[in-house]
């Protein structure tokens, strides 16, 4: 037997948060998100969590696991020991137990205008072959599926009150600033590297160390403050 421990608070309610606590029956191969399924099938149907595809693509059910952000669906409890504890993402306002409101995370991903803007002399589909060197710039960036994890473990984010834009954002950024196709990377670089931009970053690399899919935010915002010191004293940086 497991035994979970859920973190447990309704914003909207009287309650102080508290940690209920459940027995599971191990299984083989049981994930983090399979044992909180069973615990509202079977124990408390009042559980909150967020999922969707159970396969580590969609993002959506990041979660604190004993003291670390991770992916519920892709964590199996066999590496977790006798005694699980989850709690909601830091860094995000609590909707419901373990389901948190993304809008700081995504709002700071608006600001980073997210969106490629072709230049306007393109009146073509500019492609890059998959095995060109230019596109092994932004390969590892491109495989972020928003999960919001980097953004609840980065201190600056936490120190800043969610001002500063954050890692998935700026490492978005630089993937389009790093593009030759995209016709605003002037603008771009200015923009991620102003005011609650790259800069704000301390190099903690929390981010790194979350990330689910291997992505190293912490190197590529350091991309971008390079880019920006270059641009500045006049060197070449695109
Ligand atoms: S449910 Fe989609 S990533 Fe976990």
């Amino acid at each position: 037997m497991v035994k979970v421990n859920v973190f447990r608070y309704e914003p909207e309610s009287n309650e102080d948060p508290r940690i209920d606590s459940f027995e599971i029956e191990e299984k083989e191969n049981m994930t983090v998100l399979d044992t909180l399924f069973l615990i509202v099938e079977d124990q408390d149907p009042t559980v909150s969590f967020r999922c969707a595809c159970r396969l580590g693509m969609c993002g959506s059910c990041g979660m604190m696991i004993n003291g670390r952000g991770r992916l519920a669906c892709r964590t199996k409890i066999a590496n977790l020991g006798d005694e699980i504890t989850v709690s909601p993402m830091r860094n995000y306002p609590i909707v419901k137990d373990l389901a948190v409101d993304m809008k700081p995370f995504f709002n700071n991903l608006q600001r980073v205008k997210p969106y490629f803007v072709p230049k306007e002399d393109t009146d073509e589909f500019a492609v890059i072959p998959p095995d060109s060197g230019r596109r092994e710039i932004i390969d590892e960036n491109s495989d972020c599926i928003t999960c919001g994890l980097c953004f609840q473990s980065c201190d600056a984010v936490k120190m800043r009150n969610g001002e500063f834009i954050g890692p998935a954002a700026l490492a978005r950024a630089y993937n389009l600033v790093a593009d030759e196709r995209d016709g605003v990377r002037d603008e771009r670089l200015t923009l991620v590297t102003g005011q609650d931009g790259a800069f704000e970053c301390h190099s903690f690399g929390a981010c790194t160390e979350v990330c689910p899919k291997g992505i190293n935010p912490m190197e590529t915002i350091q991309k971008l403050k390079s880019k920006k010191i270059r641009k500045s004293v006049g060197l070449k940086w695109k």
